[in-house]
């Protein structure tokens, strides 16, 4: 093998893994601006604002519940799309608002972005 072969190939492999890099990054990467709009869509930000407690809790306080639990994405796209019981301030209870998209990319961005804050 002479060597501009072997450099040949090793450019070829550090750019393969370059590709691959940036790929799974940019897959996981939240669009903020999309999820913003999507909770704004839903009127979520009635009941939620990022930092402050409203009816419902902040989501930076909801992103601290769910650190670090691997079941956190699952748990949460369950609670925007069954409305499943919400328990409000005042102590009574309602069923949470369901997202109206059946989107699951959108749910997702959305949900990383609550979990991310
Ligand atoms: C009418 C008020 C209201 C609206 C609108 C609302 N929520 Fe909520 N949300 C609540 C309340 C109240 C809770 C607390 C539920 C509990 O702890 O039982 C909650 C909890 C949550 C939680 C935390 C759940 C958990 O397991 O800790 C998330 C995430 C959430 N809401 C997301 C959303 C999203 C996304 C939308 C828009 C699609 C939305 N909410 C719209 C009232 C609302």
């Amino acid at each position: 093998m002479s060597n501009s072969t072997t450099i040949k190939q090793l450019l070829c492999i550090a750019s393969a893994a370059a590709l691959f890099t940036f790929s799974a990054s940019s897959s996981a990467a939240i669009d903020v601006e999309a999820a913003k709009s999507l909770a704004r869509a839903n009127n979520c930000f009635k009941c939620h604002s990022e930092s402050k407690d409203k009816d419902g809790p902040a989501y930076q306080k909801v992103a601290a519940k769910y650190k670090g639990k691997a079941d956190a994405e699952a748990r949460l796209i369950t609670h925007v799309t069954t409305g499943e019981k919400a328990k409000f301030p005042d102590g009574h209870e309602e069923d949470h608002k369901i997202i109206k998209t059946k989107d699951m990319a959108e749910i997702k961005n959305l949900i990383g972005w609550i979990l991310s804050l």
